[in-house]
């Protein structure tokens, strides 16, 4: 398959999630009008100060962290392939009484659409199960040098592709994920918001959705963090940061995770440590 009609897998596989993600989430609406936030200190840090600046979500899912930056003073606009994550971002909105604008495209088709356009942003922001959806990260980084204005920074938070090589024992399984290999997944985009029990909720966590099983698989790509801050220099950003955590927000991926303040999962006290997040801020200068 072309990786075109892969990423179109992955939007019917993250269509057929949205809603049992959804369901675990809490009153969002309420979270948010008291003044809630889903951001964690790790990108507020590579972020600053956003207070009016023009901010490209890239991969914003349903939305929260849009919403989150927005309320921060950001004029946002909040891009992902889901029909589902697209409409539910909206509403949203609208609940929380948060302005931000939301487009339903393919990364790579909006990349080219908003550069050909001369839109451009002072700030790119993507966090959090990001980098596995890209067939090639070389367009990736140089459409967002392009949408960019001069002075502007793009700023990452994933999860560190050195986790990839663990399964969920913490068992050294697999290789460490390089040159954008596909990985299909028949099982599909899966229940994690469920299983994460409340790390990734703070609206407060609802049971929800129960034994969800997604009909639609989906295809990883996987990239190494070299690969990844090569493409990003490659397009002539400046690298000004690059922070490796030795935890993971929000999401339990392995077994026996410990929950730190914050949200932060660690692994348990046997499991010599390991980066399981990292993070980037890249400048055009
Ligand atoms: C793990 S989520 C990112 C989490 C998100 N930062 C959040 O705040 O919840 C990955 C998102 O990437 C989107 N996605 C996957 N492939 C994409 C593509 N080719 N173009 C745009 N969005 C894509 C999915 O629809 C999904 O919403």
């Amino acid at each position: 398959m072309a990786c075109r009609e892969l990423r179109e897998q992955n939007r019917l596989s993250w269509n057929a999630v949205v809603g049992a993600h959804e369901s675990h989430r809490g009153d969002q609406g309420r979270y948010f009008r008291e003044g809630g936030s889903t951001l964690f200190p790790e990108e507020l840090s590579l972020l600053g100060d956003l207070e009016g600046k023009t901010v490209a979500h890239l991969l914003c899912n349903a939305g929260q962290d849009s919403l989150s930056l927005a309320a921060l003073g950001a004029k946002v606009t909040g891009v992902d392939i889901s029909d589902g994550a697209i409409s539910r971002a909206r509403s949203l909105a609208a609940e929380a009484g948060i302005s931000a604008r939301f487009e339903r495209s393919d990364i790579y088709d909006w990349l080219e659409k908003t550069a050909r356009e001369r839109r451009r942003f002072e700030v790119a922001f993507s966090s959090y199960g990001v980098v596995c959806w890209l067939s090639d990260l070389d367009a990736w980084a140089g459409g967002i040098a392009d949408i960019l204005e001069p002075g502007g920074r793009f700023v990452l938070v994933d999860f560190h592709p050195t986790a990839d090589m663990f399964d969920e024992n913490w068992g050294h399984t697999r290789s460490y994920p390089s040159g954008g290999k596909r990985l299909p997944l028949e099982e599909g985009v899966g229940d994690y918001v469920g299983t994460s029990r409340g790390g990734l909720t703070p609206a407060g966590f609802a049971e929800g959705v129960k034994n969800f099983e997604n009909p639609q698989g989906c295809f990883l790509f996987q990239w190494g963090l070299g690969e990844v801050v090569s493409a990003l220099a490659g397009a002539g950003l400046r690298i000004s940061a690059l922070r490796e955590y030795l935890y993971s927000n929000g999401e339990r991926h392995f077994a026996g995770m410990s929950e730190l303040a914050g949200r932060r999962m660690a692994p348990p006290e046997d499991v010599p440590d390991v980066p399981l997040m990292y993070g980037i801020r890249a400048e055009k200068v």
